[in-house]
């Protein structure tokens, strides 16, 4: 359990700050992060990775929280941001970050997005070549990357792994010469390479082995056309432990394997000096993040004791989604009770698969209790829905004793917004 995260006879605390005040305070459910968390996590593996090479960039995954405050601390941290939207381009311009400190991974993009993508200036990491076609078309962007399907990914779940040989992301080894040459042909001047290869890796072997093969690749581009590289991207991919018991990744291990390998690559292909990219999402916010939730409702099913909570997968859809364990604890003072039961975690949405964990083993429940789901900070809120009409929690950030809100919780009013009754229904 991460150190910001506490629990004695009290009950739980986010740094200084009782889960209770903040129940209280913004109402449930409700996600709270814990700023010294984010920021620790961010430093720990920037330390890792300048100690063995200066030039490294720390591009945070937008797409595992674009909350502008958490976007915000990641820019006064000095990181770089990797997005795959226009709406996350645009969100973190907001928070503050420079074109140049912004790179573009996203995909299928219609003309009005490529149109958008070219007026914003960012680094645009090409992920097909028909991509490369319809930009160069329009204009000719003065950086380009290219994201490698390295033919062979790694991921937590099949759902995780984003790169094999039918895999939608990136271009095939045998075609990268062929758009490094058409980007060069067409005067672009600055060049990067790039490659992920899934999420939730805690072997640091598939890592060191994709570098490599990265590596590799950009060397032969190299010899071929003669482009030197100004960056090299391994994308992100570092896995958490989520379940108790469960390791976490060794990270001087992952540093001195992986970076080894790229100052051996780099001087075997005469790359010279490029930086080092790395797109962490969940290793910097997962953990730093955790939902507070109000049992409301306890039930009995032939031979399982259920537990009716008010976040579901509306709010967290990582266990429907992917089967994936978060931990939960009973965040109420402890009554010296330490005898344990096993609960489904029941969600209140019309959807048998919502679930937030099945037999989990916890003190006794009784409605009204409160309950944390762990480590929710990355593609939490960010994968939340309005499925069932529910409306979207509120996010809190917590800095030693204090706390804010950094989204207000939506309202009903947010459900008919956007929505209009057609005019011959009268
Ligand atoms: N860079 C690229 C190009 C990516 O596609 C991703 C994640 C990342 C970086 C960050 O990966 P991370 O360090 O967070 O593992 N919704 C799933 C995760 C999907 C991630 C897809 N791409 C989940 O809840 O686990």
């Amino acid at each position: 359990m991460p150190g910001y995260f506490s629990k004695n006879t009290d009950g739980l605390k986010i740094d200084g700050v009782p889960a209770e005040e903040i129940a209280e305070e913004y109402g449930t459910p409700v996600y709270v992060y814990s700023e010294d968390r984010i920021r620790d996590n961010y430093r720990r593996l920037r330390d890792a990775l300048k100690e063995r090479y200066e030039k490294v960039r720390i591009l945070f995954s937008a797409k595992s929280n674009t909350n502008l405050s958490i976007l915000n601390i990641l820019k006064d941290e000095g990181a770089n941001i990797d997005t795959v939207s226009v709406g996350e381009i645009f969100l973190a311009k907001k928070a503050g970050f420079d074109p140049d400190e912004i790179l573009f991974t996203g995909m299928n993009l219609g003309d009005d997005e490529i149109d958008h993508l070219l007026g914003s200036d960012v680094k645009i990491n090409v992920n097909s070549l028909s991509m490369l076609d319809r930009l160069l078309e329009k204009e000719v962007p003065s950086s380009i990357s290219f994201r490698v399907n390295l033919q062979k990914g790694a991921g937590a779940h099949r759902h995780l792994i984003t790169a094999g040989k039918n895999s939608k992301f990136g271009i095939l080894e045998d075609d990268i010469i062929k758009a490094y040459r058409k980007a060069l042909d067409s005067g672009v001047k600055n060049f990067g390479i790039h490659t992920h290869i899934g999420s939730g890796i805690l072997d640091t072997d598939h890592h060191r082995r994709a570098t490599e093969k990265l590596m590799d690749i950009a060397g032969k581009v190299k010899e071929k056309l003669g482009i030197g590289f100004e960056f090299i991207d391994i994308g992100g991919g570092i896995g958490i432990p989520y379940e108790p018991g469960e390791e976490e990744m060794d990270l001087e291990k992952f540093s001195r394997d992986v970076l080894t390998a790229f100052k051996e690559k780099s001087a075997e292909h005469g790359l010279g000096d490029p930086y080092f990219c790395m797109e962490p999402g969940r290793y910097i916010i997962g953990d730093a993040g955790i939902i507070l939730t109000e049992v409301n409702t306890v039930k009995k099913t032939v031979s399982r004791k259920l537990a009716g909570i008010d976040a579901g997968l509306h709010t967290f859809i990582r266990p429907a989604m992917y089967d994936a364990y978060h931990h939960m604890i009973h965040a109420e003072k402890s009554k010296g009770n330490v005898e344990t039961e096993k609960y489904d975690i029941m969600g209140p949405l019309c959807e048998s698969s919502d679930f937030l964990g099945k037999e989990r083993e916890l003190p006794e429940i009784q409605e009204g209790d409160m309950l944390a789901i762990c480590d929710t900070g990355a593609y939490g809120f960010t994968m939340s829905s309005n499925y069932n009409s529910m409306i979207r929690p509120p996010e809190v950030l917590v800095s030693g004793d204090s706390h804010t809100a950094i989204r207000e919780s939506e309202d009903f009013e947010d459900l008919e917004k956007k929505q209009k009754i057609a005019e011959w229904l009268g």
